[in-house]
């Protein structure tokens, strides 16, 4: 027995030199290897789910534009969408990628965030390219949720095909940074108007996972350098953000001496001493949506935001704001009309 033992690993191993191991796609599993494997799936995605935590309000889709844009350029290719069926090459995949409207029901809203973040081993399904941005997890679940009973229509009109799909990268920006706070999704920045050297430097950011966002980062794979350099310099040459709100509201007392003077006390640097300034490198604030500007200092306080030199000069100014005083700065510069 004790030899026996001692040639199992040999044997296995001339086995797979033997090369007499089926590994093509052809064929299909075994009905009990599929078995085995889906059901290994599902609990190992159910004991993941265990940890997690819904942000309160998620339901409500509020990034469906976003999304949309997103699940069109990075998903649709694989799962098919309301708008378009599953190619035959990908039907052709070991495990198939599912047509997900059939099977989002299947899992609870946690599960379907750890599959999503994640991604399945051995499947082909990617894990979301932005470490740590949870947020934009989220967002494509609830996006997921409502592509069940989606029509084609309304998916057409949400992700932009004619503007994604014409090759042209300018009007493939505008499907998610389209002008105008109505327009806007509130996770997308208004880009229009900030400066060529921060756009550029933000764009060259993501390319490097300096800076983490799923759905930027797939964006920018696709740019060449001059790409990158063409678009910075269009977008910086428009007024989106100076043109963008009208209802300006004065801040309480606290968010005005926060803006202007800081609080020395607990450390922390006035926004106005670099921001909405002259320094092409510090972004304009005003205009920018109260979700998309939260999300940001919180990821700058948790120093998620990059490792670039403005980033660490920006994660120590705001370190010690509370949660209270980073939604009061939100509200006070998204209702902010920008003074060039
Ligand atoms: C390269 C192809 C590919 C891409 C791109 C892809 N997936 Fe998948 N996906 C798969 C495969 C394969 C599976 C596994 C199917 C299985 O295990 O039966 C899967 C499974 C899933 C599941 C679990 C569904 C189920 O019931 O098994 C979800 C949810 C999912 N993908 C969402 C997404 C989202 C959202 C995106 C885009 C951000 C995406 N996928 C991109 C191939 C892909
Ligand atoms: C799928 C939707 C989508 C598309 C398409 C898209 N963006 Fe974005 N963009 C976003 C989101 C969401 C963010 C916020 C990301 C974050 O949290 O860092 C963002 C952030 C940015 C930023 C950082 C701005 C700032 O103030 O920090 C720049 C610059 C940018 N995008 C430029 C572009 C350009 C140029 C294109 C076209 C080549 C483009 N984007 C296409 C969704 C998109
Ligand atoms: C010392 C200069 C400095 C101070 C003070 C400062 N910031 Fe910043 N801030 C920056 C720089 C630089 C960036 C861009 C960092 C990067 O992308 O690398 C930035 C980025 C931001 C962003 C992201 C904007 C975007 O478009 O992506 C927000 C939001 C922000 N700051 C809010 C604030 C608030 C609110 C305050 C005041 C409490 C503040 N900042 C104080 C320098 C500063």
């Amino acid at each position: 027995m004790a030899a026996a033992a001692a040639l199992a690993p040999v044997a296995g191993l001339l086995i797979a030199w033997l090369g007499i191991i089926h590994v093509g796609a052809t064929g299909g599993h075994w009905a009990v290897t599929e078995w085995f494997l889906h059901w290994t799936m599902r609990s190992s995605v159910r004991t993941a789910a265990l940890g997690i935590k819904k942000p309160s309000g998620f339901e409500s889709a509020k990034h469906l534009k976003v999304t949309a844009v997103h699940f069109q350029m990075s998903c649709a290719e694989c799962h098919g969408s309301p708008d378009r069926r599953r190619s035959p090459e990908m039907l052709a995949m070991l495990p198939p990628p599912p047509d997900l409207r059939d099977t989002v029901g299947n899992w609870k809203d946690e599960e379907l965030f750890v599959i999503v973040r994640d991604g399945l081993r051995y499947t082909g399904m990617p894990a979301w390219p932005g470490a740590g941005r949870d947020d934009e997890v989220w967002a494509m679940v609830a996006f997921l949720k409502e592509l069940q009973t989606m029509s084609p229509a309304r998916y057409k009109e949400l992700s932009g095909a004619k503007d994604t799909e014409s090759g042209d990268t300018l009007s493939g920006c505008l499907a998610c940074h389209e002008q105008g706070i109505e327009g806007n999704d509130p996770i997308a920045p208004v880009i229009a108007g900030q400066s060529n050297a921060y756009l550029a430097e933000a764009l060259r950011a993501y390319r490097k996972g300096s800076r983490e966002s799923g759905f930027m980062e797939v964006v920018v794979s696709r740019l060449k350098d001059a790409d990158i350099d063409a678009t910075a310099g269009h977008f910086a040459r428009k007024d989106g953000l100076l043109s963008a709100t009208p209802r300006a509201r004065s801040g309480d007392e606290r968010t005005l001496s926060l803006v202007q003077t800081g609080d020395p006390v607990k450390k922390i640097a006035a926004c106005q001493a670099c921001h909405d300034g002259r320094n092409p490198l510090y972004p304009l604030l005003s205009g920018q949506s109260r979700t998309f500007l939260i999300e940001q200092i919180l990821l700058f306080k948790q120093d998620l935001r990059g490792d670039s030199p403005t980033a660490r000069l920006m994660s120590r100014a705001v370190r010690h704001l509370t949660v209270e005083d980073v939604a009061r700065l939100a509200d006070y510069y998204a209702s902010q009309p920008l003074a060039r």
